[in-house]
C-alpha cells in the first residue's frame, strides 16, 4: 500500500514522507534510515564543518542506501555566513539529486547553481506569498510550514490548518505540509488540506537512528503539546524551541523592554545546543523542538514509523472515514 502524489512521482520515492533538514541532526546515519523506509532523507549541509567534510557525508549516505536522498542547505542572518556556494558545489559534484532549501532571498543564487544540474529544489517557507515566489523562481515543491513547527515559523503565526489550504488554493507546484505532523491522523489531514506529502522534523528527532543521545529523545516523549518556546520574536527572527530551563531563562530576559540580543546570546549558543543533543544534559543549551511533542509517545526506528503512517492512514482513509461515509 502507497500513496502516490506528484511528489512520489518527481522525488522518485515510496510514500511521500519528508525528512526536513535538521541541524546537529541531519547525518547519514538518519537520512540513509529514512530513505530506505521509502521516505526522503535529508542530510543538513551545515552540519558538517566544511564543503569538503560534506562530500565525505554524502559518500558515506550513499555506502548506507541505494535510495534518493537530498541535502539541506539552510540560510540565515549570520555575521560571518558559512561558505554556502562551497556546500551546494559539494552536493552538484556528490551526484545529489534533491536540494532542500530555506532562508532568505539569498538561497535564490542556489537555485541558479543547482537548476541547470537537473536537481529538483525542494523550498521550506512559512508564509503563501514566499511560497508563490519560490514557485515563480522555479522551485519543483514547496514545503509550507506552519506555526506549530520546531524551527522558525516566521512572523505570520498562522497555523498549518489555515496555512496550506490557504496556500493549496494559490500554488500550482506540489506541495508538502510541514509543522505539527507526527503520526497518520496528521498525515491523511495534510493530503485532505491539498497537500501531496508531509515534512516532518520533530518526530524524527525521536527515533532509534535520530544521532541524539537517549535523554534528549525521551524529552521529546515526555513534553507534552505546551512544550516548547517562542524566542528571538523581539528580533523579528522568531524560533520554536524545546521547553526548558534555558529557553525559559531566555523567554524571562526578553520580555525586559531593553534587553538586547548580547543579553541573551551566552543561552542560545548553537555550538552549546548541539552539544546538549550528544551529552544528553538537558538544561544545557536550547533544544529545536515543535508542538507535536504532544504526538510523540515512543521512539519507534524510522521504518516503523513510517509503515505506522502510511498503514494508519489508510485505515482512516478506508475504515473510518469510509464508515462515515456509509
Ligand atoms: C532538531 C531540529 C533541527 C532543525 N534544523 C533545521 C535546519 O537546520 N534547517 C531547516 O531548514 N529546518 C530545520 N528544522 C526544521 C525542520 O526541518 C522542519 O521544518 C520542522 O521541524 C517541521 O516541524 P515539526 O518539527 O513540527 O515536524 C529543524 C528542526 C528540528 C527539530
Amino acid at each position: 500500500m502507497a500513496f502516490k502524489t506528484r511528489v512520489t512521482e518527481m522525488l522518485g520515492i515510496e510514500h511521500p514522507i519528508v525528512q526536513g533538514g535538521m541541524q546537529g541532526v541531519g547525518v547519514a546515519e538518519l537520512a540513509s534510515a529514512v530513505s530506505n523506509a521509502g521516505g526522503l532523507g535529508t542530510l543538513t549541509a551545515l552540519t558538517q564543518p566544511s564543503p569538503e567534510a560534506l562530500r565525505e557525508e554524502i559518500e558515506r549516505c550513499r555506502s548506507m542506501t541505494d535510495k534518493p536522498f537530498a541535502v539541506n542547505i539552510t540560510i540565515l542572518p549570520t555575521i560571518q555566513p558559512p561558505d554556502y556556494k562551497g556546500y551546494a558545489q559539494a552536493a552538484i559534484d556528490g551526484g545529489v539529486r534533491i536540494i532542500e532549501t530555506a532562508g532568505s532571498q539569498q538561497v535564490r543564487e542556489i537555485w541558479e547553481m543547482v537548476k541547470p544540474h537537473g536537481i529538483k529544489i525542494l523550498h521550506k517557507c512559512t508564509a503563501v506569498r514566499h511560497a508563490l515566489s519560490a514557485e515563480r523562481h522555479g522551485c519543483d515543491i514547496i514545503s509550507i510550514d506552519g506555526f506549530e513547527c520546531a524551527g522558525h515559523p516566521g512572523e505570520d503565526d498562522i497555523p498549518g490548518l489555515i496555512l496550506i489550504p490557504s496556500a493549496a488554493d494559490k500554488v500550482k507546484i506540489p506541495m508538502l505540509a510541514s509543522g505539527g505532523i507526527g503520526d497518520a491522523r496528521g498525515f491523511v489531514a495534510a493530503l485532505a488540506l491539498g497537500a501531496e506529502g508531509i515534512n516532518m522534523g520533530t518526530r524524527f528527532c525521536a527515533t532509534r537512528e535520530a544521532p541524539i543521545h537517549d535523554n534528549i529523545k525521551q524529552l521529546y516523549v515526555n513534553n507534552d503539546e505546551r512544550g516548547t518556546n517562542l524566542i528571538f520574536r523581539k528580533f523579528r527572527n522568531t524560533a520554536r524551541v524545546g521547553k526548558n530551563s534555558v529557553s525559559d531563562k531566555v523567554v524571562e530576559i526578553s520580555a525586559r523592554p531593553e534587553t538586547e540580543f548580547e543579553d541573551i546570546r551566552p543561552y542560545v549558543s548553537g555550538a552549546l545546543g548541539r552539544e546538549m543533543l550528544k551529552s544528553g544534559d538537558v538544561d544545557q543549551g536550547i533544544f529545536w523542538a515543535g508542538m507535536v511533542q504532544g504526538l510523540i509517545h515512543d521512539i519507534p526506528t524510522c521504518r516503523d514509523l513510517i509503515e505506522g503512517i502510511v498503514g494508519g492512514a489508510e485505515a482512516i482513509v478506508k475504515e473510518r472515514l469510509g464508515q462515515m461515509l456509509g
